[in-house]
């Protein structure tokens, strides 16, 4: 198999000199840029078409006209719109993952695309970032498990995963512009072992460069990053394609292993990569071999995507709105919402007893598919919560919706699309400049927001003003009820793109209202759906909270079964619900930087890294998540075995009354180590089905790089001999098997 591909791609490597020895300049320059929008240029003469790209990660985004952000209009292309990254990764099975990357493939191909820009797969600093919803875990581990098989499953169908957006991408705000500084170790052990993973062992076809700058470089014409690091250390021989503006300075990002340059302006013969590239080239700044290697970078990857060459006839057709990617999209979902409560057990319901049910909250009945930014897709349908209860339970139960609170509503406007907009004061500079005119910068930046502020002030008076009379109705219909569901949260107006939250706080007074409920309503149930933590002032009082991120179409149905004990709920959390922001790290360490620059001081210590290390309880957990059936574990044995790896065994049983599904979860906490050392992490783990009264012996290798921290000095992963306890749990805390393991 092996010296199949070796061969395979030694004839491809033949094709392409072929190709490119045949390419003028003009053409070779031709295909290192969008051509429109989505799509970067081809050689029509030599059969070969540009790359046609889409967004991702949700499902497949809707078409746009090819030099305008306004939408083409078509009633061809509603897709399957799919769960979250957020919501895939407390789902903790990688073969979820796989699934989850094989459809979007397959719809991707289906609407003719080539490549796919997801997963999103940047490290959670910050529960305030806007495109947490897009991402997946703060643990790099978890990140890398899930986004190996996800790139497989996507690329399975001849479409390329354009895995984004590499490195550290970990805030919205002055997102083109902030240099992160970030040390040598914390970049290896945090914010780069999932994309590393995704190119060593998912195959990626290509890449997405960030926005942001690491050390003084943005990430486009980053060398160290591309060359080094993506190159020269991980062997990457595919396409990098630049975040869409991303790409600031002809020399910089030709001289660097950047390959396509993509942006949200319509002229692009402009782009740095077309025309004033190819007058360097010609005033001989900048070498031609510069071009071939893009070019060969490019090719390369048309032909492991079939799109030119002999095995074109091969390439698969994809399909999009099959009843099996929406069966997928339920069983994701399913798995994805987190039980974070539970006393007295009670949930689930017991739809038999209810007659009346009272529902409150906008989320029930809110369409998130079409917002959040570049995520944001025409979905073929979404069930939201209400209808997912209302065809659950049929027409004899009384089901009374109140929306509870107030939302204000934001028109979507299409004569601007933020997307342009969001770069448009970026046209007419030299965006490489080197030197920012802070003082003018501060100075907008108070207007703005001070204009944003009392925006926001102007906005809450109207929110309180009219939830005087939806709170009122609400508690007053809570009373009257065989039961009540409040379903809240955030939506795409807060979690977004292109902007950070401003506080981790419910929007719209719902902590007033849940808390106003709670008192009349004990036995309420709470659920929320968002895509990122949310302080709950109120938990201590709630008996039973569900959370979901955004889970796709299938929601409702998903949410009702939960709900109604049909799906017992296995998910957990895959990022750290803080009791509230003043804990977390950027609380400390600042979320957004002062203009253009943010030391990310805290080095490893972000998610529970930081809690762990500063004794901080948070509200819920990294890995903590509620069954309806309970399990025990027993008989931890450790085994060092070939060379350096461990073998752990030991055995879970469903010791309760349900069918359920545990996440055995093992961490590594090194003994006495003489380097600084987070004081756990995830290094394995496993998603294990069992039914009452059943029990397994669980079986994991944990190899010598789980024990292994980077050196900078040596510049490698160092497992120093010596003792680690060996943690397995049920959560980051809820530590139940303890064991020693010696490495030599
Ligand atoms: C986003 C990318 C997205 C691209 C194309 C950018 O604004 O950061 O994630 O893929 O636009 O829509």
């Amino acid at each position: 198999m092996k010296a199949d591909a070796k061969k395979n791609g030694k004839k491809i490597e033949k094709e392409i000199e072929k190709l490119l020895g045949k390419m003028t300049l003009d053409e070779k320059v031709s295909m290192l840029h969008g051509a429109s929008l989505f799509q970067s240029g081809g050689v029509e003469r030599l059969g070969i078409p540009g790359v046609m790209t889409s967004d991702g990660p949700m499902g497949v985004r809707a078409e746009f006209m090819r030099d305008r952000w306004i939408p083409a209009g078509n009633n061809d292309d509603n897709v399957s719109y799919l769960p979250s990254n957020s919501a895939l990764a407390s789902t903790w099975n990688p073969y979820r993952a796989y699934e989850m990357g094989h459809v979007l493939g397959a719809e991707a191909r289906g609407r003719g695309k080539d490549v796919i820009l997801a997963p999103g797969i940047n490290i959670k600093r910050s529960p305030l970032c806007g495109r947490n919803f897009e991402y997946m875990s703060e643990d790099p581990k978890l990140t890398a498990t899930l986004a190996v098989p996800f790139v497989k499953g996507v690329q399975e169908n001849d479409v390329a995963a354009c895995v984004k957006h590499f490195a550290a991408n970990v805030q919205e705000t002055d997102r083109l512009m902030v240099d992160e500084e970030i040390d040598v170790r914390t970049l290896y052990e945090i914010y780069l072992p999932a994309f590393k993973a995704a190119v060593q062992e998912g195959n990626a076809y290509s890449i997405m460069g960030a926005y942001n700058k690491i050390n003084g470089y943005h990430c486009c014409e980053n060398k160290n990053l591309l060359d080094l690091v993506l190159r020269n250390e991980w062997g990457f021989d595919g396409t990098v394609i630049s975040d869409w503006g991303g790409v600031h300075k002809t020399k910089e990002a030709a001289e660097c292993s950047l390959d396509i340059e993509m942006s949200v302006f319509p002229d692009f013969d402009e782009y740095k990569l077309a025309n004033p590239l190819k007058e360097a080239i010609k005033k001989g700044e900048i070498s031609e071999e510069a071009v071939n290697a893009k070019v060969r970078n490019i090719l390369r990857m048309m032909f492991r995507l079939k799109m030119i060459g002999k095995q074109k006839e091969e390439r698969k057709a994809g399909s999009y709105n099959t009843p099996e990617h929406r069966e997928m999209a339920l069983r994701t979902a399913e798995e994805s919402m987190i039980l974070l409560k539970n006393d007295n057990r009670t949930l689930p319901l017991n739809a038999g007893k209810i007659k009346k049910l009272v529902v409150i909250g906008q989320n029930a009945a809110k369409i998130h598919s079409d917002g959040g930014g570049s995520a944001e897709i025409k979905a073929l349908y979404e069930i939201c919560p209400l209808m997912g209860l209302k065809t659950y339970l049929g027409g004899n139960t009384e089901i009374q919706y109140l929306k509870g609170y107030y939302v204000p509503e934001k028109p979507k406007t299409f004569d601007h699309n933020w997307q342009a907009d969001s770069l448009d004061d970026l046209k007419d500079t030299d965006i490489g400049m080197a030197v920012r005119d802070e003082a003018n910068e501060n100075e907008m930046h108070r207007k703005g927001e001070e204009e944003r502020l009392a925006q926001l002030e102007k906005e809450k008076a109207e929110i309180h003003e009219k939830n005087k009379a939806l709170f009122a109705q609400a508690v007053e219909a809570a009373k009257n009820a065989d039961a009540v569901i409040f379903v809240g949260g955030l939506n795409h107006d807060i979690d977004s793109e292109g902007f950070d939250r401003s506080d981790m706080e419910l929007p719209y007074e719902q902590d007033l209202l849940i808390d106003a409920l709670l008192n009349v309503r004990k036995d309420m149930i709470v659920t929320l759906i968002g895509g990122s933590p949310v302080e709950m002032p109120w938990r201590k009082k709630a008996s039973a909270i569900l959370w979901s991120y955004y889970a796709g179409m299938e929601t409702g149905n998903a949410f009702a079964k939960i709900i109604f004990g049909d799906v017992n709920p296995s998910g957990k959390l895959a990022e750290t619900f803080p009791e509230k922001y003043q804990d977390c790290v950027t609380a400390k360490n600042g979320q957004f930087g002062v203009w253009g620059k943010i030391k990310l001081e805290e080095g490893l210590y972000i998610g529970y890294r930081y809690f762990d290390r500063q004794h901080i309880a948070p509200a819920f957990c990294f890995g903590h998540g509620l069954s309806y059936t309970e399990f025990a574990y027993s008989g931890l044995t450790l085994k060092t075995e070939k060379g350096r790896d461990v073998k752990l065994t030991f055995t879970v049983k469903n010791t309760g009354k349900k069918i359920g599904s545990e996440i055995v979860q093992v961490y590594v906490a090194p003994i006495a180590s003489k380097v600084d050392r987070p004081d756990k992490e995830l290094k394995t783990y496993a998603k294990i089905e069992l039914a009452p009264g059943k029990s397994r012996k669980v079986e994991l290798v944990l190899k010598q790089t789980d024990f292994a921290y980077f050196d900078e000095h040596l510049h490698e992963f160092i497992a120093n001999a010596g003792d680690y306890e060996i943690l397995v749990g049920a959560s980051s805390e809820d530590i139940r098997l303890r064991g020693i393991a010696t490495l030599a």
